[in-house]
């Protein structure tokens, strides 16, 4: 594992693809392979390069961790510096009916990732890795990193919300410690942790 460098970029775009449909392969399910990543990776390696890590097999970059130390700055920054382009990229349709336009909109709609965040835990962040580097250690060791680079910062917490179908990422995080946090609804989980947490 190491830090995020910008050539890891394309890798990592298909990493996010790949494992975007609730853990499974999302290739083609939308208009442009680039739409998922856009809304769910490409702002953090944009805005918080610094806390994003990767795991690097010698041949490529086969997942990541990325997260925003501080959401409600977050959002403000993803505002101001993503939206702009993502907008004229993917123009969009109200109302937002299919899974695609339903994307697009959130991807409009920074705010959306307030709702999550709290006092304890004002971080958040997405973790994905290729299928064959799962089940090695890797996601919480890439977690690991993660919770020292956000201590470093003063950050008290981390959170994310996952979909309540994706049960093997919840199994995950529950081992790693995390804790369920109230929901907005019941197709997610949300989840959280302490940075002073020893995974
Ligand atoms: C979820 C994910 C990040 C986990 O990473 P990983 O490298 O496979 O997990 P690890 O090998 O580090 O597992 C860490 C611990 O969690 C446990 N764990 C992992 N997956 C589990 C599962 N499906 N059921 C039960 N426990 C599980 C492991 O047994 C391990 O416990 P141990 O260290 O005590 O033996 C990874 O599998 C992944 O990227 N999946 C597809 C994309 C995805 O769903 N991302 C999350 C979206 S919110």
């Amino acid at each position: 594992m190491r830090p995020y460098r910008p050539g890891d970029r394309q890798d990592l775009y298909e990493v996010c693809v790949r494992t975007g449909d609730g853990g499974a392969d999302a290739t083609g399910l939308f208009t442009t392979d680039d739409l998922l990543p856009d809304v769910f990776l490409g702002p953090y390696l944009a805005i918080e390069p610094g806390l994003a890590f990767v795991v690097d097999t010698g041949e490529r970059a086969s997942g990541y961790v990325v997260a925003a130390a501080d959401t409600e700055r977050f959002v403000a920054e993803h505002r101001r510096r993503w939206l702009p382009r993502f907008a004229a990229t993917y123009p969009l349709t109200e109302p937002a009916t299919t899974p695609e336009e339903r994307l697009v909109l959130l991807g409009h709609r920074p705010e959306a990732m307030l709702a999550l965040a709290s006092d304890r835990y004002p971080a958040h962040l997405h973790i994905d890795l290729l299928p064959d580097v799962q089940g090695r250690g890797l996601g919480r060791a890439l977690i690991r990193l993660l919770l020292g680079a956000l201590r470093a910062r003063g950050v008290p917490g981390v959170h994310l919300g996952v979909g309540a179908r994706n049960t093997a990422a919840i199994a995950f995080y529950e081992r790693l410690g995390f804790a369920t946090l109230p929901a907005p609804d019941d197709a997610t989980v949300v989840l959280g942790l302490s940075t002073s947490t020893q995974v």
